[in-house]
């Protein structure tokens, strides 16, 4: 009587994509493409370059993105600055990441002025999200 139950939670979880869909979130992927002049599609793994790059452009307690979401986004987080907890920024754990417009845009630009010490590019938003969406 169990079996069958539990092959069919495993076929479940074996169906499951990667990551938790939004169309929320592919609409704001789909802007930051479109702002992306020459635009040949996003990468992870420039995304995870981005993150993990000790770019000391902007304040010093930021050299990195890593300084407060951590070496590893499915972790919890500490912002540098203020000592405060920040949630997991992977999508795998944290499903409303990347789906609010205005907080991504704010977010954007004030870490991207903190850490590298200007404003992301359309792309380097876009990379930043697809690796977090694999992560
Ligand atoms: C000073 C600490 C700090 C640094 C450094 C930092 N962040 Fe953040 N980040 C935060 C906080 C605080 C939030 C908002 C709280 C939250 O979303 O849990 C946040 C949230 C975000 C969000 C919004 C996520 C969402 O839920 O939509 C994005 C995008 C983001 N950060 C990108 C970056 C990028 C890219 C870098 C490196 C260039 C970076 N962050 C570096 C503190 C930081």
């Amino acid at each position: 009587m169990i079996r069958p139950l539990m092959l069919s939670a495993a076929l479940l979880l074996a169906a499951a994509p990667a990551f938790a869909a939004d169309a929320r979130r592919d609409a704001i992927l789909a802007d930051y493409a479109k702002a992306d002049s020459g635009h040949t599609g996003f990468s992870a793994s420039r995304g995870e370059s981005l993150f993990r790059t000790q770019w000391k452009g902007g304040d010093e307690r930021t050299p990195s993105c890593t300084a407060c979401h951590t070496d590893n986004p499915r972790q919890n987080g500490r912002n540098a600055k203020t000592g405060r907890p920040i949630d997991p920024v992977a999508v795998s754990v944290n499903s409303k990441r990347f789906t609010d417009v205005d907080l991504v845009e704010k977010q954007f630009t004030r870490d991207c002025k903190s850490v590298l010490g200007r404003e992301c590019t359309p792309r380097e938003k876009g990379d930043y999200i697809t690796f977090m969406m694999g992560q």
